[in-house]
């Protein structure tokens, strides 16, 4: 009789990584696609990062998800990078292979412009976009946004040259400008995309209103049970929609699962999930 195959190893690491719904997430792709695999959480500490997922590789794992705060050190670690995780100089998805290459990627780019545009049905063409922030979070998405044709994008950041350091990396890409809060004026972006991590603190930055309009879109990259004081804002304002990124969430973990998997599992049965806990 065949013995029963030992099912494939992945996982997500972070610190903290306690409230992370990745588990959930691949657990039901994987059931939907039946794919034979376990995913689990492995929390560790930056200073223990390099030398930890080395082991977690040794010991058999074949591919992770990786979370704050490690995806600059994730970028360092893995001999290959796709030319998105390149770009970014962050990875989200390392994929070990039997050739022993540790392969880099970043689907945070595109899990967000696949919630814009597959799951919100947003146009994005000469459209004006602002951007809230200027850390790892605004470099994992810049390169898949600018991909498509805004017609103006502006980063705005709380620490103002960060937000011009970004910009002059990825001028070549689309038409980007600069600025700190104090420099936000009217008028009123079709899309503002907030990917700061102010809401984390339960704070929202003082930002002018003649910025949003009814036909604006506010995005909040952070996701969580009821408002975030993003969505709060935005909805203050009468925001055409103001919305969390639990779509992003879901899209970039099937970019990830087709990596590894060879297969991109339908992520509207998750959304649908999701939708009843926020
Ligand atoms: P992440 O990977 O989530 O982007 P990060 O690289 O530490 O984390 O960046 C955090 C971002 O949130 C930065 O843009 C930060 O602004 P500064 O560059 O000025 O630090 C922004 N941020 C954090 N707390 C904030 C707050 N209370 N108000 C406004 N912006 C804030």
């Amino acid at each position: 009789m065949n013995q029963p195959q030992e099912p494939d190893q992945y996982g997500v690491v972070g610190h903290p990584v306690t409230h992370s719904w990745s588990p959930f997430i691949h657990g039901m792709f994987a059931m939907a696609t039946a794919q034979n695999l376990v995913y689990r959480m492995f929390d560790i500490v930056p200073d223990a990062f390099r030398r930890d997922v080395l082991k977690l590789f040794a010991g058999g794992v074949r591919g992770l998800n990786v979370t704050l705060p490690h995806k600059q050190a994730a970028a360092e670690l893995v001999n290959e990078l796709t030319p998105r995780a390149a770009r970014a100089q962050a990875v989200n998805t390392i994929a070990f292979f039997e050739d022993t290459t540790l392969l880099g990627d970043n689907t945070d780019g595109i899990g967000l412009t696949c919630d814009l545009e597959r799951n919100l049905k947003l146009e994005l063409g000469d459209k004006r976009l602002l951007i809230l922030g200027a850390g790892g979070a605004v470099r994992g998405v810049l390169g898949p946004l600018l991909e498509r044709e805004f017609r103006e994008v502006t980063i705005a950041n709380r620490t103002s040259h960060k937000a011009q350091t970004l910009v002059g990396e990825f001028a070549d890409m689309g038409p980007l400008t600069a600025c700190g809060f104090s420099g936000l004026r009217g008028p009123a972006y079709d899309l503002i995309i907030n990917a700061t991590s102010a809401g984390l603190q339960g704070e929202m930055p003082a930002l002018p209103a003649d910025i949003v309009g009814p036909a604006t879109v506010c995005y909040d990259m952070s996701y969580g049970r009821g408002d975030t004081p993003f969505t709060r804002w935005g909805k203050s304002l009468h925001a055409a929609r103001a919305v969390k990124g639990w779509g992003m969430l879901v899209e970039q973990a099937a970019e990830s699962f087709m990596l590894w998997r060879g297969i991109r599992p339908n992520t509207q049965p998750v959304l649908e999930v999701l939708a009843e806990h926020h």
